[in-house]
């Protein structure tokens, strides 16, 4: 039998680690404020198994005595795990499993809810080819069964149309509206909100306070001075709604610290072992296996709210107080290095390799660089100059290719940068550029796309029906033959 592999498991909230993890935002020099490790640790460890939430009809035989009959199983039983593969498994266990601990909710209504094909059709929710639905989780617990939000797979899995699923890929919002199953979420969320419990999900938040607050508390940035958000203080729920925010299309999803004017689209975590900088601004630095594991326990509970001298929450305002075990976030970390990109259906013929040549003479390599298909450096945001006091540990170029610069300097996210992309996996990704505001290879290297007068595929600012989407002018002035033949070997990739 082969040697029992014991892992050297990095602490995830390690404050050496993270003294230089994060990124200085604009406008403010300094990096958030991370939780110290003392807070971080004294969070109730949550390790449950979850289970799929099926449309009333499609659950396979016995499913429901099933969820009733096994109470509490644990997610990752590290003590069971003997070789790499095993700890490999167990986090694609989590990675699938994991829900959003403050989301989950014993509340029978809610429960009622998810089980009613009535009120399921009434929101227009449809199952994915298997019959489950997507998003929502089953969680077997102590006190009995709840309902719950998945995380990570929620966002990071691409559901083909044929019942296939692209771990890793982004999950496309390719519908004119939020997915359906997003639906039942206000309910669960305006119930935690109303205990002040962090909830960074504010189009779903109904509670008593005027959701303009809770928009603010969610991405205000009090230190641009001029902040776009401040103007949606007073808005009321109706008028939210109307101004339909949300940016649907852009295969984007509102989060804590993102902003619903300048949205960050989900990037694909097939590939993320190669890359240097985590998130489209380079929020934070990806130096090994530890910064993913600390990335995916920032988004799970231990999201910044305090950045410089600027408190973004209330005072009332409680953390879940619950972590998943450092074992998990390992294995989770493990399972997205492991991940592998769908087999590519684009051949490398004479045409694609045409286009590789065109690739090279319009330059594209000095910074989408062969093999990984970026240099793995940053941009300037338009306006931008290399801060003198840079940290050493960024690689900053001095260029700005002339994309939106609002993400990168006016939310919380905003460090004045964004990365050069990897352009691997480019076929199958489904949204470009930071925002999400091309929606084909096609759109990102047709010339209209620079007029006034172009309907984006993509992302668009609320209650606009055209708008241009500025900047990476590269290869915007081929031939069609040309521009056919660069598509054609950008596809293969
Ligand atoms: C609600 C949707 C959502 C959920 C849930 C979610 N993510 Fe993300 N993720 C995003 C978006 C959007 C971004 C881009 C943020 C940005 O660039 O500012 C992102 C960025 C990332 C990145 C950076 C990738 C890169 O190349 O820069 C990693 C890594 C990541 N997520 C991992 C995770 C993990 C692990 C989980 C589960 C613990 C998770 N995410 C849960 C939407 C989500
Ligand atoms: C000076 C550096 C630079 C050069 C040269 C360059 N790019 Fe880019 N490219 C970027 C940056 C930076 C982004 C991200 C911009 C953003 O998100 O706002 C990007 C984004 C992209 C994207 C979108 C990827 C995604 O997933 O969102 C594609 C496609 C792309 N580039 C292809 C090309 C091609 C093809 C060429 C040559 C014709 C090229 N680029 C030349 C820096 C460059």
């Amino acid at each position: 039998m082969s040697r029992r592999w014991e892992p050297d498991i990095p602490k995830v909230w390690d404050e050496d680690a993270l003294r230089d993890w994060a990124t200085p935002l604009a406008g403010l020099n300094v990096p958030p404020t991370h939780l110290s490790a003392k807070e971080y640790y004294s969070f109730k460890i949550e390790n449950l198994r979850t289970y799929p939430v099926y449309f009333p009809g499609r659950e396979p035989e016995g499913y429901r005595e099933m969820l009733e009959r096994v109470g509490p199983q644990p997610l990752i039983e590290p003590d069971k795990l003997q070789t790499e593969d095993d700890w490999v498994n167990a986090g694609k266990l989590v990675f699938e499993q994991a829900d959003f601990l403050h989301l989950r909710s014993r509340d029978p209504k809610f429960i009622e809810e998810a089980r009613s094909r009535e009120q399921l059709q009434r929101a227009g929710v449809r199952p994915l080819p298997d019959g489950t639905l997507v998003g929502l989780r089953w969680v077997p617990t102590r006190e009995g069964l709840a309902i719950s939000s998945a995380n990570c797979s929620f966002c990071h899995t691409q559901n083909l149309p044929d019942g296939r699923r692209i771990p890793g890929a982004p999950f496309r919002t390719t519908a004119p509206r939020p997915p359906a199953t997003f639906r039942v979420w206000p309910m669960i969320s305006r119930v935690q909100a109303e205990k002040h419990v962090l909830v960074g999900s504010p189009p779903f938040y109904m509670g008593p306070e005027p959701i303009g607050i809770w928009l603010y508390r969610a991405y205000g940035v009090p230190w641009t001075g001029n902040d776009i958000l401040e103007q949606l203080k007073s808005v009321t729920q109706e008028e939210y709604e109307t101004l339909d925010l949300a940016p649907r299309t852009s295969g984007a999803l509102l989060r804590w610290n993102g902003s619903p004017f300048f949205p960050a689209k989900i990037p694909d975590l097939i590939g993320i072992k190669d890359r240097k900088y985590i998130d489209h601004t380079a929020t934070h630095l990806h130096r090994g296996i530890g910064d993913l594991m600390r990335y995916a326990a920032l988004v799970t509970s231990a999201e910044s709210t305090q950045f410089g001298s600027y408190r973004v929450v209330s005072s009332e305002t409680k953390r879940t107080g619950l972590r998943l075990p450092d074992e998990a976030l390992f294995s989770l970390a493990l399972y997205i290095y492991s991940l592998q990109p769908p087999a590519n259906p684009n051949p490398f013929n004479e045409k694609a390799c045409a286009g590789q040549a065109i690739f090279r003479r319009e330059g594209c390599p000095s910074c989408h660089t062969p093999p990984l298909y970026t240099n793995n450096k940053l941009t300037l945001a338009s306006g931008f100059q290399v801060p003198k006091d840079k940290p050493v540990s960024l690689d900053v170029l001095d260029i700005r290719v002339g994309t939106d610069p609002g993400l990168a300097t006016k939310t919380r996210k905003g460090t004045k940068y964004y990365k050069i992309p990897s352009l691997k996996g480019l076929w199958y990704r489904g949204h470009y550029l930071h925002d999400g505001s091309a929606a084909s290879p096609d759109e990102m290297f047709d010339p209209d796309r620079l007029n006034d007068d172009h309907v984006p595929g993509g992302w668009m600012p609320s209650g606009t029906k055209t708008r241009a989407i500025s900047g990476h002018p590269f290869a915007l002035r081929l031939r069609d033959e040309e521009r056919e033949q660069l598509l054609a070997f950008l596809r293969t990739l």
